[in-house]
């Protein structure tokens, strides 16, 4: 039987619980496909603080190193031990860190809208238009998270002076575009190039080589929209995007609003590739929403996006087309029969029931069978 490494990690807040559900459900589907989900679950963020003393111990990088693929949780608790330096907390020292140590430069996140949540959106019937089916791609291993110098500094008096640096290489502009006009072909061929260039020197840059790059890609519509507009039309117009293509720092932003257009955060899946073109590849995969540490440890959270997760790790990673879409289609099955996770219950609709972690997981682990 074809066999899979996995590094499970689960990290803190929400992470566990959401990843035991994820967990759950792929080994039903790989008793169904006939696959075995290889997995290891290791320590990362508060949790191998905690345990390890670092947010990324050096056994859970190796166990990462060996597989092909990392199932992420979530990492970062914001109220936890002001004592520990930013570099050291989970966000920088394990987060951002696998990003650059297997330059994971292409970040997925596709937003989609259930019409059967089509209530659970912030926007009216009306401005849903023909419905939400965005794919953000996020360049995930430049700008301004990782530009240098990055600091704070004196001033005297008690006044400091912080720096980020934005920077991009055109080589580093390219790839991502790439793998922007590559998904546009899979889907209706329009691209939406976000960028600052009427101010940012990044944006002149950035504009100019995605609009070189599309040459190769006559059959694909490129668009250019400033970010500040770009976050405005997502709220007036958003079904006239496909693909957003995205800095990392806009995409970070643009991201979370599409999200929330898509009924809410616990909804949203992501891939950070390293490389692409091949038919598979190694892969990180998260849920886009965070620790939530607000409804930690209460089986409030909702799993679908750990679970979405694990099915574009399928795809991207190992290759199993229609285990992933299997996967895909059993949250729809559980969300078209009513089941609704605190984040997108409405007590106004009829037919529906609202559900813990355990039961989504649950359900979705049977429609599965
Ligand atoms: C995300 C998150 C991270 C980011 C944080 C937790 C560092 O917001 O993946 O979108 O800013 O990239
Ligand atoms: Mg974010």
């Amino acid at each position: 039987m074809k066999t899979f490494k996995i590094a499970a990690l689960a990290g803190d807040g929400i992470g566990p619980e959401v990843m035991r559900e994820a967990l759950k459900v792929l080994q039903v589907v790989g008793r169904k496909f006939g696959f075995r989900p290889d997995i290891t679950e290791a320590p990362v963020g508060w949790a191998a603080i905690d345990a390890a003393g670092t947010a990324l111990p050096d056994r859970t990088l190796a166990l990462c190193r060996e597989s092909q693929a990392i199932l992420f949780g979530s990492v970062g608790l914001p109220a936890r031990d002001p004592s520990i330096p930013k570099e050291a907390r989970p966000e920088r020292a394990a987060l951002l860190r696998i990003r650059k140590e297997f330059n994971l430069f292409a970040n997925l996140r596709p937003v989609k809208l259930a019409s059967a949540l089509s209530h659970a959106c912030p926007l009216a019937r009306e401005r849903q238009g023909r419905g939400i089916d965005i794919l953000v791609v996020r360049e995930l291993t430049g700008g301004l998270y990782f530009g240098r110098p990055k600091k704070t500094e004196s001033l005297g008096n008690g006044n400091f002076q912080a720096i980020d640096t934005m920077t991009y290489a055109t080589a580093e502009i390219e790839r991502i575009a790439r793998v922007a006009f590559e998904a546009a072909r899979l889907r209706r061929k329009k691209v939406t190039s976000i960028d600052k260039a009427n101010v940012l020197e990044n944006g002149v840059l950035w504009r100019d080589v995605v609009t070189r790059a599309a040459a190769a890609y006559p059959d694909v519509t490129l668009e250019h929209m400033f970010v500040d507009n770009a976050a405005m039309q997502l709220v007036l117009k958003p079904d006239q995007f496909d693909v957003m293509l995205c800095e990392n720092m806009f995409g970070d932003i643009l991201s979370d609003e599409a999200a929330a257009l898509a009924g809410s955060l616990g909804m949203l899946p992501s891939a950070s590739l390293g490389a692409t073109g091949a038919e598979t590849t190694f892969g990180f995969y998260e849920p886009a929403g965070g620790s939530a540490p607000d409804i930690a440890g209460k089986n409030l959270a909702n799993p679908i996006a750990q679970i979405l997760s694990a099915a574009l790790m399928l795809r991207h990673s190992f290759g199993l087309h229609a285990a992933a879409a299997a996967i895909e289609a059993a949250v729809d099955k559980a969300i078209i029969a009513g089941l609704r996770t605190g984040d997108i219950f409405n007590p106004g609709e009829t037919g529906v029931r609202l559900v813990g972690t355990r039961e989504m997981g649950d359900a979705i682990a049977a429609a599965l069978g």
